[in-house]
């Protein structure tokens, strides 16, 4: 069924585990995501990212992630993640997406502001759940390459932000990076507390892959409802197909992105498990 990442995210921080996002670029990955969710009985966000629409353009994913969502029989929420122009937004709202995320983390504090209001207002209109981030998540997806800890967010900046822009999510910055981790990450647990307690708002971790399964589990322990993952899956899926087409035999182009689906079928049931999402639906 398809539901709003708000409906989600509330179900999550009640019972205290993380609804997992997996950002999908083919009808591959939609399958991948949307059946193994189906068969671990798992709420599940499927995402699509501005900066991926060259490869995967919203007029085609559109349809398919949506008829993908209502044909489950677990809760799925369609996301925009990274929305960074109000074109792309409001393209997303207009095609059906229950949530997206406007990234204005690079922007300075008002005008991140201005337009995550701006971006509330239209959304209100279809109902459609909004999320923003305040500090900067780094590593590419909509920003920069670096997660130095000046770009963590700070608890008080937080509370204001969430408080005055009337979102019904909040992306955190404490120590994660979009795509792989260039050294072990030392996630900001503490800040991450002092976040939870004072923000009423569901907490978003991005840059999921390569934490190790203690830091999920003790992201979720502290608050954190909704982990994206990207490159674990992605990369796992290339593999596979590479695997499968280095054997030498003459094949179809299904043949080769099958066992990619089944390789990111396995990731996604390992995330579901870790993130505690299983049988909650
Ligand atoms: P990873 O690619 O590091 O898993 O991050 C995904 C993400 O945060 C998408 O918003």
């Amino acid at each position: 069924m398809l539901c709003t990442a708000k409906e989600l995210l509330k179900d999550a921080s009640t019972r205290k585990y993380g609804v997992g996002m997996f950002n999908v670029v083919s009808l591959d990955c939609v399958r991948a995501v949307c059946e193994t969710a189906e068969a671990l009985k798992s709420p599940v966000m499927i995402a699509l990212a501005e900066i991926h629409l060259p490869y995967a353009p919203i007029e085609l994913m559109a349809p398919l992630m949506l008829a993908a969502a209502r044909n489950a029989k677990v809760p799925v929420a369609v996301h925009l993640d990274h929305g960074c122009s109000f074109e792309v937004l409001v393209k997303a709202v207009n095609a059906g997406f229950t949530s997206v995320m406007f990234d204005g983390s690079t922007l300075p504090y008002a005008e991140n502001l201005g337009r995550t209001k701006e971006i509330v207002k239209i959304a209100s209109v279809s109902g459609t759940s909004v999320e923003a981030e305040i500090g900067h998540v780094g590593g590419g997806e909509g920003g920069t390459e670096d997660s130095s800890p000046e770009l963590y967010t700070e608890p008080e900046q937080a509370l204001r932000f969430a408080q005055e822009s009337g979102i019904d999510s909040l992306a955190v910055a404490i120590g994660t990076v979009h795509g792989e981790f260039k050294k072990t990450p030392r996630l900001d647990f503490e800040r991450l507390s002092a976040i939870h307690k004072i923000v009423s708002q569901p907490l978003v971790l991005h840059g999921g892959s390569g934490l190790s399964d203690d830091d999920f589990r003790e992201c979720i322990r502290r608050g954190i409802s909704k982990v994206n993952i990207f490159t674990d899956m992605s990369y796992a899926g290339s593999e596979a197909a590479r695997k499968a087409l280095a054997s030498g035999k003459k094949m179809h182009c299904f043949e080769f992105t099958e066992a990619s689906r089944k390789t990111m079928d396995e990731v996604v049931e390992t995330k579901i498990r870790l993130f505690g999402s299983n049988g909650m639906a």
